[in-house]
C-alpha cells in the first residue's frame, strides 16, 4: 500500500546493534501515541527456541519449521514483555548465546519470509514505529519516514554491555565487542535483506548524542510529516 492510499503513519528505524534503536523507538512511540514493534526481538525469539529445542542453528529446514510454528507476542501494556508460545522470554532472548545464534537464524530466507509477513500485518493496524535492519529497505519500503541510526562500534558495545548487565547476566566488554563485530559482519554481508540504509533514509549518528536529543530530532521529523500528510 502506498503512502497516500493508507491513512496510518509508519516510521521505520534501522541500524546496527547498539545504535539505540529500540530505546529511541520506544520513546518516540510513547511520546506520539504510536504502537512500537521490535522486530529484532522476533528473530531473537526464534533463536531462543532453536537453542531451547536443541536444534542445530545450521539446520536451515528445522529452524525454518520452528519459525513457522512459533507464536510470538508482545504485551503492549508492559513495554518489555515478549512471549514465545505464551511463555515470557523477555530476558532469555537477550543472553549472549541467543545474540550469537540470532545472526545465523536471521539469515534464512524462510525465517525472514515468515516474520516479515507478521510484521507487515502488524504495521497495517495503526500508527507504527518499527525498528530492525530491513524495515526501510524491505519490510515497509513505503514508510513515511525512514531513519538509519548508527554509532561507533566501541560506543555501541559499551551501550550493549550496560543493557546486558542490567538483566543480571555476567559478560565482559571484550566479549560484547567481539560479538558485535561478528554480528555487524553477518547482518551486512548476508544475501537476504542485508543491513544498509534505504536510499531515502535520514542517517543519524548517535555517538555524540544523548537519547533525548535523538528522540527530539525524530519526534520533530514525524510531526512535520504528520502535519503534511
Ligand atoms: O536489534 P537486535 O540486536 O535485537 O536484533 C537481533 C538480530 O536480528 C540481529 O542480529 C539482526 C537480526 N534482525 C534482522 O535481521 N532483521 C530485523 N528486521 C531485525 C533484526
Amino acid at each position: 500500500m502506498t503512502k497516500t492510499s493508507r491513512n496510518n503513519l509508519q516510521l521505520a528505524i534501522d541500524g546496527p546493534a547498539g545504535a539505540g534503536k529500540s530505546t529511541v523507538a520506544q520513546m518516540v512511540a510513547h511520546e506520539l501515541g504510536m504502537f512500537y514493534l521490535d522486530t529484532g526481538a522476533m528473530y531473537r525469539v526464534i533463536s531462543y527456541k532453536v537453542l531451547k529445542n536443541r536444534v542445530l542453528p545450521e539446520d536451515e529446514l528445522a529452524v525454518t519449521k520452528i519459525a513457522q510454528e512459533t507464536e510470538i507476542a508482545f504485551d503492549h501494556s508492559n513495554r518489555d514483555i515478549v512471549l514465545c508460545d505464551g511463555e515470557i522470554v523477555s530476558n532469555q532472548i537477550r543472553t549472549p548465546e541467543v545474540s550469537r545464534t540470532v545472526s545465523i537464524v536471521a539469515a534464512y530466507a524462510g525465517v525472514r519470509e515468515q516474520l516479515v509477513k507478521s510484521q507487515r500485518l502488524e504495521a497495517a493496524k495503526g500508527n507504527v514505529v518499527m525498528d530492525g535492519r530491513d524495515i526501510g529497505t524491505f519490510v515497509l519500503p513505503d514508510a513515511d519516514i525512514k531513519i538509519f541510526l548508527t554509532a561507533s562500534t566501541e560506543e555501541r558495545a559499551t551501550r550493549r554491555l550496560q543493557e546486558i548487565k542490567a538483566t543480571g547476566i555476567d559478560t565482559t566488554y571484550q566479549e560484547v565487542l567481539k560479538d558485535m563485530k561478528n554480528r555487524d559482519r553477518s547482518d551486512s554481508e548476508r544475501e537476504h535483506s542485508p543491513l544498509r540504509p534505504a536510499e531515502d533514509s535520514i542517517i543519524i549518528d548517535t555517538t555524540q548524542l544523548s537519547i533525548e536529543e535523538v528522540v527530539k530530532k525524530i519526534v520533530s521529523l514525524v510531526l512535520n510529516t504528520r502535519n503534511a500528510k
